[in-house]
């Protein structure tokens, strides 16, 4: 058996290959990836949670090669134990959950001025709800947090997807890998005038706080600075992004489960739950083996690309019975979709709440939202990395 993430087929729905993986080949060596691929639910956990063997030192590097904005340093998720305890320790401050509550209102603020910007965009009562809403708002609630001017947020929302295309340099063209570049670039300028402007001058956002916090008596150099502004940039948008589109690309695999929420709204968190289950917005990660290891019965050699297949860890069934049911009463606790053991998502609350006060809001505004098309005819990003829909136009009628 063969598998190639690369293939465009699997990118558009990967799951029947995770169900043939887990069958036939859960652990599998993968040429276009140089590594291999797991796809079983424990086998993953072990790669998550046993950092000292499954290092995370090249995540990065391997995600965004020559196109890293700040090469020289690199981020908490590309640290091992003990040195990621540091960035961690500094940067997870802002994201209690009772520090995000104060965020509400600006969050709420923030929804709902883009649904407004998405009715007013929209034609025959139809806008994407990819592009006019979902792909704007994360980005416009961590531009927030971090005190970044919000006008920008649609250039930082390109230079973050342009940046995280560079997973997929490999068949790339040179006009692409130029944008790739740019975006690159262009992010490195941006934070470095940022923080030099918030050294000289503090405020109360989460990029002066960085600049001034202490870890056992040291501070964050400029460059780590700006790296960990650059990590939650990426980590806080495209991800959040396509939680919601692939909610409402979903819609017609499970109507009734959007409609018992919407009467409901004490199951709007139950149903995100289910999705991020269902339809894990980061597919896999990267480790790579400090030594000889075996997992699933296959010898792993030193130094050698782990992937853990983290859609598929969802869909075990070992683990999530009926796992291809969307079940919006079912238990999704131990879900492999903001990773597990040390690096577990930091903003996992954040995301979370925001897309609560974002469904809310869609729900209040709108009586009837539905995609256009059913969740095999969207388009869905080229990625083998991230899943959302790439486009996704809806109907609604004003509530
Ligand atoms: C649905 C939304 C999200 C998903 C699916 C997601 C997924 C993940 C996953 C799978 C990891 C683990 C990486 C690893 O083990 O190597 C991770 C780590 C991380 N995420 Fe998220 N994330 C989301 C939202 C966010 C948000 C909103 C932020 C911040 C604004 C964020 C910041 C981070 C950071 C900083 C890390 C690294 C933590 C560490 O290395 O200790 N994420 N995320």
């Amino acid at each position: 058996m063969q598998f190639d993430p690369m293939n465009p087929d699997f990118q558009q729905n990967p799951y029947p290959y995770y169900d043939e993986l887990r069958a036939k080949a859960p652990v599998i060596w993968s040429e276009s990836m140089q590594g291999f691929c797991v796809a079983g639910f424990d086998d993953i956990i072990t790669v998550l949670t046993e950092a000292e063997t499954y290092s995370s030192s090249k995540f990065w590097p391997i995600l965004l090669g020559e196109y890293d904005p700040a090469p020289e340093v690199q981020p908490m998720i590309s640290l091992d134990p003990p040195d990621h305890l540091r960035t961690r320790t500094l940067a997870q401050k802002a994201f209690l959950p009772r520090e995000l509550k104060k965020l509400e209102e600006k969050i709420g603020q923030i929804s709902d001025d883009l649904v407004e910007h998405a009715i007013s965009v929209s034609k025959d009562n139809t806008f994407d709800m990819a592009w006019d809403f979902a792909a704007l708002f994360p980005v416009s609630v961590i531009a927030e947090m971090l005190g970044i001017d919000r006008s920008l947020r649609l250039d930082f929302k390109h230079w973050v997807d342009n940046l995280l295309a560079a997973s997929n340099r490999a068949v790339y063209d040179d006009a692409r890998l130029a944008e790739i570049k740019h975006a690159s670039d262009s992010l490195r300028a941006y934070f470095s005038e940022i923080v030099d402007a918030r050294t000289a001058n503090p405020g109360d956002d989460m990029i002066s706080s960085f600049i001034k916090a202490e870890v056992n008596g040291e501070r964050l150099s400029k460059l780590e600075v700006i790296n960990l502004a650059i990590l939650l940039l990426i980590g806080g948008t495209e991800t959040t992004t396509n939680l919601l589109g692939g909610l409402f690309a979903g819609y017609f695999d499970h109507p009734e489960a959007f409609e018992a929420a919407r009467a409901d709204r004490s199951l709007v968190p139950k149903l995100l739950e289910e999705q991020l289950r269902w339809q894990p917005p980061v597919q896999s990660l990267f480790r790579h083996t400090t030594r000889e290891v075996i997992l699933g019965g296959v010898t792993i050699p030193a130094g050698t690309m782990v992937m853990p297949l983290l859609g598929s860890a969802n869909r075990d069934p070992e683990k999530f019975p009926d796992p291809n049911v969307f079940d919006i009463t079912r238990d999704t606790r131990g879900s492999c979709t903001f990773g597990q053991g040390p690096h577990f998502c930091m903003g996992s609350f954040l995301s979370k709440f925001e897309a609560a006060v974002a469904v809310n809001k869609l729900f209040d505004r709108f009586k009837k939202l539905e995609p256009l098309q059913n969740s095999e005819e969207v388009r869905w990003i080229d990625s083998y990395f991230a899943r959302g829909p790439a486009t996704l136009p809806v109907k609604f009628e004003l509530a």
